[in-house]
């Protein structure tokens, strides 16, 4: 099999939640992060899941080690609130990083 695909997923409200069922439906994938505001929530799913081996909950004030982790190729993000900038930031962070999978 191909090198896995590091996701991060910001926000698991419903849109998000549908990712990331999708995701967990492919071998391929492994989400590492689960960025949300909520975070109760967020250990919620992450543990009726059985994602803790793999996926790291981080609350929206603390995403630097998204930024910096160099197994991601992508992020996806599913929230109203997120401003565009850090979306635009986001992406090309993760770009410069992308490898061919
Ligand atoms: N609901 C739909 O049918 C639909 C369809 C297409 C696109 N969208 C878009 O998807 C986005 C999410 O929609 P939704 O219906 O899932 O909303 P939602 O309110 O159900 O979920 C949003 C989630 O994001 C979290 N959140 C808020 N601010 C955050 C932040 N700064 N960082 C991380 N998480 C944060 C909230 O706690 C919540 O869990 C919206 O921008 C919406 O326009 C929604």
């Amino acid at each position: 099999m191909s090198e896995r695909i590091g996701v991060a997923l910001f926000g698991i409200g419903r849109i998000g939640m549908l990712h990331l069922m999708n995701m967990l439906a492919s071998p391929r994938v492994v989400v590492r992060y689960v960025v949300e505001r909520d975070l109760d929530k967020a250990r919620d799913v992450v543990k009726k899941y059985h994602l803790t081996d793999h996926t790291t909950v981080l609350s929206v004030d603390d995403t630097s080690q998204v930024f910096a982790d160099d197994r991601l190729q992508y992020i996806t993000i599913w929230n109203e609130k997120m401003p565009m900038a850090l979306q635009s930031l986001s992406s090309v962070t993760v770009e410069k990083r992308r490898k061919t999978i």
